[in-house]
């Protein structure tokens, strides 16, 4: 990749490394026969959806206006799962939607009776176990409001319930789930034994180098064979559909010598363009960065905020305003998390296929502007 041909800053999807990502998720769906669809909280970079949908099953929607995005650009109708349904668009939603998954026991009551008969509707359930570090990325704690809490329910499923979703998972392995699958059928075996489908959520990062996909697909081959009225087992990732399969191009604006280690000040922002850097918090990889050299650097971002840098990084050679800065792994959550704090520009959107890079889309301030009133 030239990215000096690349506008700066932008990001920028590899398609070919989507595609394999792409061809890995079909590989599972039609192995373990299981529907694989995309979740696009994570993943909704919808140039490519025409691509995604030759792939996998559909999409995942977690408000109106992903299942709107999906409608329009896989031309396909969404699963949908809201946290709360907002009355007033419950309508629209249910137009564009063939499963509907209820949080509470509260929003299906109130929603039962308006539902199409056409589509089929589920309750989003706590499994009681997960193995997520950072409480803020973890559904699964005791008090957590993200899923029906076991002792709510009882032995048999709502009239008009047909399947049982949960989401439990957040960059883990399929031996976690398979401590997870233990957990959800010890607490709900006989409601599993009368749903039609069963969403094991996302947070399955089948495309990560070490994942095993041969000990997902058996697991998941053992858990149908146990519950013949399961009549399709879904998992909606959404990192592992755009994994390691873009960059943030970035440049060097200023080198800011202050304090024992020097700061290089980018056009680009960790709060504004990379914000799971802070709140997860993980250092991002930058390309051509090595171990150890005499080279060390703070990487600044341009809003005023004062935790908004990270560090450090260790280059071959000294850096100099005008090089560019390229964050590895930037196309998953990043570009739906972007915001416009400080009125810093968003980075374009671009795709490298082909040895060539095409400009998708660029910002300014009436994207700014138009947020505000
Ligand atoms: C209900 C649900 N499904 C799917 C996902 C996608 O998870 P991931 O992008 O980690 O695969 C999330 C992420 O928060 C989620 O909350």
């Amino acid at each position: 990749m030239d990215y000096h041909k690349i506008p700066s800053p932008s990001f920028v999807l590899e398609e070919e490394k989507l595609l394999k990502n792409l061809e890995l998720l079909k590989y599972v769906q039609e192995q373990a026969g299981i529907n694989i669809i995309c979740a696009l909280k994570g993943f909704a970079f919808h140039a490519v959806f025409p691509t995604v949908i030759k792939y996998l099953h559909g999409a995942t929607a977690s408000s109106l206006h992903e299942a709107k995005l999906v409608y329009e650009k896989m031309g396909v109708k969404a699963h949908t799962y809201c946290a709360v349904y907002v009355p007033s668009e419950f309508d629209e939603l249910q137009q564009i939607s063939t499963h509907l998954t209820f949080n509470s026991l509260a929003q299906w009551e109130q929603y039962k009776n308006k539902v199409d008969k056409t589509i089929s509707c589920g309750l989003r359930v706590n499994p009681g176990y997960s193995e997520i570090g950072t409480d803020l990325y973890n559904p699964a704690t005791p008090n957590s409001r993200l899923g029906i809490a076991h002792h709510l329910l009882g032995d048999k499923l709502p009239d008009g319930i047909e399947g049982i979703h949960f989401h439990a998972l957040c960059e883990n392995t399929s031996h976690t789930l398979e401590r997870v699958l233990a957990s959800f059928e010890k607490l709900y075996h006989p409601l599993i034994q009368q749903a039609k489908w069963i969403n094991m959520g996302g947070g399955h990062y089948i495309t990560r180098h070490d994942y095993e996909p041969e000990h997902l697909i058996q697991l998941l081959k053992i858990f149908k064979a146990k519950y013949p009225n399961i009549e399709n087992i879904i998992l909606e990732p959404g990192s592992a559909v755009g994994w390691q399969a873009g960059v943030l191009v970035s440049t060097v604006l200023d080198i800011v010598p202050n304090g024992n280690i020097p700061t290089a000040m980018l056009d680009v922002s960790f709060t504004c363009h990379m914000p799971d850097t802070l709140e997860y918090p993980y250092m991002p990889n930058i390309r051509g960065q090595v171990e150890k050299s005499d080279y060390e650097y703070n990487m600044g971002g341009m809003s005023c905020l004062a935790g908004d840098f990270k560090g450090t990084w260790f280059f071959e050679q000294e850096l100099k305003v005008g090089d560019k800065i390229i964050f590895e792994d930037m196309i998953h959550y990043t570009t739906v998390k972007t915001t416009t704090f400080n009125g810093i520009n968003l980075p374009s959107l671009g795709i490298w296929k082909d040895d060539k890079f095409e400009l998708l889309r660029t910002f300014g301030y009436e994207d700014y502007k138009n947020r505000l009133s």
